[in-house]
């Protein structure tokens, strides 16, 4: 049976690669961003794999927004069995010359914005007593990184509280699920050193991993393993000392160019 799925961030990127996947199963598909053309291509590609597309232009970061366009959805299709809450922007914010403005961007966008689907879609899917939640953190999650601490401090805001949502809606027979994805080559990530990409994949494979650990209904699913080990294993228990010491050396390159 085809399911209802929305997927925030799909213009460009792992969204649109999720999109796309999804489509070949002959899903019911919602897709949201800020740029419509780049939806509308989106939306393209999912109908000619078969799937129906819903576009829903809009910025994630404005409450009425997105009440607006889960609206839209219930009255098409009655609610959502899948919700996979992706969008998110990452701009680097070096602690000398610390932003406050690029904190609260960040926060409107990779905190906040989920956590306003989340209020929409959270009482119709504890209603139904059916539901998955998916939600796209990083491995940069884990530790602070440097020079991006911004985007890893949210990134650690949203793992913490779909840990927390887990536990809440197990009852409810609502699944919830954390990705943390290490590089995966997007826009987001076009403008990153290729010397600092590590293990990169393509969105496509990127997708792929994503859809899989949905499938199985895995609680915490970080990727790819020679990443997420040193990322999500081993850094965040270090002492902090030896940790300062390789997060110092690590931007050393990108502080000399
Ligand atoms: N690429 C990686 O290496 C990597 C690693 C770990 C985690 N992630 C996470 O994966 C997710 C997808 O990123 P990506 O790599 O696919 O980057 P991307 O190609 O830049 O995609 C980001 C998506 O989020 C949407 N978005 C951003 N701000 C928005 C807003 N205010 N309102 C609505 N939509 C908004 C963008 O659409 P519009 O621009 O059209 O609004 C776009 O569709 C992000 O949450 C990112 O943090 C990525």
């Amino acid at each position: 049976m085809a399911l209802r799925i929305l997927i925030t961030g799909a213009s460009s990127g792992i969204g649109r690669a999720m999109a796309v996947e999804f489509a070949k199963e002959k899903n019911k598909i919602a897709i949201t961003g800020r740029r419509e053309d780049k939806l509308r291509e989106t939306a393209e590609q999912i109908e000619k794999e078969g799937g129906e597309a819903l576009v829903l232009a809009g910025d994630t970061s404005e409450p009425q927004t997105v009440a607006r366009h889960y609206g839209e959805i219930y009255e098409k299709w009655g609610g959502l069995d899948w919700a996979i809450l992706n969008a998110g922007i990452s701009l680097r914010n070096p602690g000398t010359k610390f932003s406050a403005e690029i904190y609260k961007k960040t926060f409107e966008t990779n905190v906040l914005g989920a956590a306003y689907w989340l209020e929409a879609i959270i009482p119709d899917m504890v209603k139904a007593k059916n539901g998955v939640i998916a939600g796209i953190s990083s491995l940069a999650g884990f530790v602070g990184l440097p020079q991006s601490g911004a985007y890893s401090s949210s990134k650690s805001a949203l793992l913490i509280l779909l840990e927390s949502l887990r536990v809440d809606l197990a009852a409810s027979n609502v699944s919830v699920i954390t990705i943390c994805p290490g590089f995966i080559k997007s826009e987001m990530t076009d403008k990153n050193d290729p010397r600092d990409m590590f293990f990169v994949l393509d969105a496509q494979t990127g997708a792929r991993k994503i859809i899989q650990a949905i499938k199985k209904k895995k609680r915490l699913f970080y990727f790819p393993w020679p990443l997420a080990l040193p990322m999500a294993c081993i850094l965040p228990n270090l002492p902090r000392v030896a940790y300062d010491f390789i997060a110092r050396r690590a931007i050393k390159r990108r502080l000399k160019d």
